[in-house]
This record gives C-alpha cells, sequence and structure tokens, in this order.
C-alpha cells in the first residue's frame, strides 16, 4: 500500500465505544481478540467498574467513556458522587481527570444532561480530530522505508478512532514511508499481543510479534529507526507515563541511535504535574505477573511486582508529537510555550 503523505485514511474498522441514547456499550477488550463482545453500561457505576477491569483502556479511550459515564450520572441524580467514582477508577492517565473536569465545569454551571451528552460527543470528535492531525505530522517525519517498534495499544481501541502511536503507524504505512511494523507483545496484559496485532489485522497490515524482550535485539539488527509509543500522562518537564516497559525501549533507544516518538493529545499533557516524580503509577494485581491468561504458572507462595505504567525522562524523547504541532526534545520551556495558558 503506497500513496502520498495526506494519503486519507479510512481504515478504521474498530472501536471501542459506542452510546445508543440511554446507555454506552463498551468493546469488552478483555475478551479480544478472541471474542466480539459488547457491554452494556446502564449507569455511571457500571461505567467506572469497567474502566477499572479494563474493559474500556486506553487513556484518551478512559476519558471519553468517563464523559459519557457523567452524562449517566447528571440522569441518575447523582453527579457528584458518580463523577467521583469514575474520577478514582484509575490514577495514572490524566485524560480521565481532564475529561471529568471539563463536564464538572459544565454542571456546576447548570448544564442539563442534554447539553452534558453533547459535551462528552465533542470529547470524542475532539480525540479524532487530534488523531488525524497527530497521525499526518508524525508520519512526515519517518523516511521512507523506514521499520518501526510500537508498544502497548494505542490504536482505535485505545481512542475516538485511528489511534495516537498506531494512527502515525498507519498513515505511515499507507503513504508508503513505514516498510516494517513490529509490535512488543506488553506483558502482563498483552495489549500488543492481543489489541494491536488485531487492530492491525483488520485492516489489512502486516505487523510482526515480538515478546517485549526481544527490543534490544531488534533494534541492534538494524530492522527499526523508530519506536513510536502513545501517553498516559506528560508532565510540565516532558516526562512521559506510559505502558511499563516504554521507559526500557527509551534507553535501548537510545544507545542504539533508534529515534523515540512520543504521540499524544493535548489532553495527556499535565501542566500541573512539575515532573515525571509527582506522577502516580497505578499497580494493579501480582496475578496478572503470576500467570497468564487466567493460568498460574509461577509457583504458588511467591508474590510479584505489578506496576502497569512508567516514567520515560523528557531526555530520552526526540520528538513529541501532538495536535498543536511536533516539539523536539521537548523540556519545561518547551512545554510551557506550547501547552501554557494563552490569552484570552
Ligand atoms: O493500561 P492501559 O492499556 O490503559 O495502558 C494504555 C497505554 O499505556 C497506552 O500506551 C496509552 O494510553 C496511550 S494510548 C492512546
Amino acid at each position: 500500500m503506497s500513496g502520498p503523505d495526506n494519503a486519507a485514511v479510512t481504515h478504521d474498522s474498530v472501536c471501542p465505544l459506542r452510546w445508543d441514547g440511554q446507555m454506552l456499550e463498551l468493546l469488552d477488550q478483555r475478551l479480544l481478540p478472541h471474542e466480539v463482545r459488547w457491554l452494556a453500561c446502564r449507569d455511571s457505576a457500571a461505567v467506572a467498574d469497567a474502566i477499572r477491569a479494563l474493559v474500556v483502556r486506553g487513556a484518551p479511550a478512559i476519558g471519553i467513556a468517563a464523559a459519557y459515564g457523567a452524562v449517566l450520572a447528571q440522569r441518575e441524580g447523582r453527579f457528584e458522587t458518580g463523577v467521583a467514582q469514575l474520577r478514582a477508577a484509575r490514577p495514572t492517565a490524566v485524560n480521565l481527570v481532564w475529561a471529568l473536569d471539563r463536564m464538572h465545569a459544565l454542571a456546576a454551571d447548570g448544564a442539563d444532561a442534554q447539553r452534558l451528552l453533547a459535551e462528552a460527543r465533542a470529547i470524542e470528535a475532539e480525540d479524532l480530530a487530534a488523531n488525524h492531525a497527530m497521525a499526518a505530522a508524525g508520519a512526515q517525519l519517518i523516511e521512507p522505508g523506514a521499520g518501526v517498534l510500537t508498544h502497548c495499544n494505542t490504536g482505535a481501541l485505545a481512542t475516538a478512532g485511528l489511534g495516537t502511536a498506531l494512527g502515525v503507524v498507519r498513515v505511515g504505512v499507507a503513504s508508503g514511508r513505514i516498510a516494517r511494523v513490529f509490535a512488543g507483545e506488553t506483558r502482563p496484559w498483552l495489549q500488543g499481543a492481543r489489541l494491536t496485532m488485531w487492530e492491525l489485522q483488520q485492516d489489512g497490515i502486516a505487523a510482526t510479534l515480538i515478546i517485549d524482550s526481544a527490543a534490544a535485539a531488534l533494534m541492534r539488527s538494524g530492522a527499526v529507526q523508530w519506536v513510536i509509543v502513545g501517553a498516559d500522562r506528560i508532565a510540565a518537564n516532558g516526562d512521559v507515563a506510559n505502558k511499563i516497559g516504554t521507559y526500557a525501549l527509551a534507553l535501548m533507544a537510545r544507545h542504539h541511535g533508534v529515534r523515540m516518538m512520543v504521540v499524544a493529545p493535548s489532553s495527556t499533557v499535565d501542566l500541573a504535574t512539575a515532573s515525571g516524580d509527582f506522577i502516580e503509577i497505578e499497580s494493579r494485581d501480582p496475578a496478572e505477573v503470576l500467570g497468564c491468561g487466567g493460568r498460574r504458572h509461577a509457583p504458588e507462595g511467591v508474590t510479584a511486582w505489578n506496576p502497569v505504567f512508567d516514567i520515560t525522562p523528557a531526555s530520552l524523547v526526540d520528538v513529541l508529537v501532538t495536535e498543536r504541532g511536533v516539539l523536539r526534545r521537548p523540556d519545561a520551556a518547551i512545554m510551557r510555550a506550547r501547552f501554557g495558558k494563552r490569552d484570552a
């Protein structure tokens, strides 16, 4: 497949959520790729539970789901409590609180459920537009014939559509710039193996799966020129919180002369957090590490450490691609200049 850099990429065959007028339906990502089943969330508590359980995951998708959850909370007549439950569902992706802050500000202004629904739809539409802008900008940075390695799932399943890092991959492949796509399996939840490989397969994009610990050998082989990842929160100094393993990839990339691209909408930027040191890293059940697919493989009686995100220092990021443009070697001054409050 090849075409110009601005080739319209319409293949967006999967979507993580849909609002049916009365409730939010979520594509249950715990069951993919083996089963495509939608989970009906009829109230805000169900949405909060679904976010916590990773039925829906990926920073932008969590924010969008939470916004619809806030609509349900308003309809239930328990907006404050419902929003507080949604806010507490997961700690690291700032898109969750960003979306809920938007909904809260409107509700505080007297908005009814109809107005809140329009806002949730706007959050979703803005995310899709941002992804298209980032995909075009990011793909242009890649020299023709390049190989790329991505991590976790940053595609349509993690967003309103197209994806962040995977959006760049989609457009890069469509425009002929990207010749080879590799995906890390992303232990322990296997977002890369289960979700990214499935999404790419749906769109007819060939990709090769690697175990996470093969990344250094892959870079040494010369097969990849870029690591392209998303983000869950980007601090004021440009430090990036993303799926566990991202930091290791950034270190390896710098060693091998492979460039590190982070692709994230401005809703992922958190100027109120000075650096990655202050970002709360979610820890999940050690059982995810002690086994796989519900089957335990570690001996009984042992335990595990399961942080599901890590911090990549800004100094290891070559480019940050946002819908507000491309930032090279982001630092506090560059971040402030691009994302600081604008004059009214
Ligand atoms: O635990 P998850 O699956 O919600 O983690 C998702 C990631 O870390 C993604 O890389 C990140 O949200 C960017 S996706 C657009």
